[in-house]
């Protein structure tokens, strides 16, 4: 038994749902007449929900009562999944489902560890609902990434240790989450953007079993 484990975040690493929340925060901020760059998209890559919604009106100078936020956090979630829920399992990303099944094969465990509270709607709409052997979404975390909590509580629930979990990442958030659990962060995206993972590949399918950091 190798006790080894990779955790993979959902969106953007596993799943091509990372341009529909682009969308429809942009879409949100255009409704209260404002608009924000991808560039500052890359800074809400990660990050919950709620957080997210904070953060954009920030951007707007906006201030709204807590009735109005909620609102927005539902009528966002709708604009979001009427994209998702026309996904199938064409979405997956480049290399996911293969990468994730190498894995399992030479006996490493397998996590998702995502702050969505779609995750298990998403896994379900592409076919991978049963591809991690633990799954720690945003409905069973208290703390956003960079806050480690959501890949310490895949590594418990695993019984692995966390210098021995390896993270797949496309969020800069997330790096940092992997790295303050002491685990290896692996980027997957943009260079530029993840400066502190390990290494970057540009999707799954640039990975293999030998350039995981673990003994053999
Ligand atoms: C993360 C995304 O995976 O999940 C964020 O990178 C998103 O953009 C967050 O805000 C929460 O997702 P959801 O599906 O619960 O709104
Ligand atoms: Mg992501």
């Amino acid at each position: 038994m190798k006790n080894y484990a990779c955790i993979f975040d959902l969106d953007g690493v596993v799943v091509d749902t990372a341009k529909f929340h682009f969308l429809a925060w942009q879409k949100l901020a255009n409704s209260l007449g404002f608009n924000f760059s991808e560039h500052q998209n890359e800074s809400l890559k990660g990050i919950s929900r709620k957080e997210s919604l904070d953060i954009i009106l920030n951007w707007g100078k906006i201030e709204l009562s807590d009735t109005a936020k909620q609102y927005w956090l539902e009528t966002k979630n709708k604009w979001y999944l009427e994209n998702v829920l026309q996904m199938d399992k064409t979405a997956i990303l480049p290399g996911a489902k293969d990468f994730i099944e190498r894995v399992k094969s030479v006996g490493y465990k397998t996590a998702l560890g995502s702050a969505s509270k779609n995750a298990t709607t998403i896994l379900k709409i592409v076919g991978l609902d049963a591809s991690f052997d633990v799954i720690v979404d945003g409905n069973k975390t208290t703390k956003s990434k960079p806050d480690p909590q959501v890949f310490t509580m895949c590594a418990d629930a695993l019984n692995i240790e966390y210098k021995n979990c390896v993270v797949f990442e496309d969020a800069e958030a997330g790096i940092e989450a992997a790295l303050s659990a002491g685990m290896y962060a692996i980027g997957v995206g943009d260079k530029m953007v993840l400066k502190k993972a390990g290494f970057v590949v540009k999707d799954l399918s640039e990975m293999n079993l030998e350039r995981l950091p673990f003994k053999k």
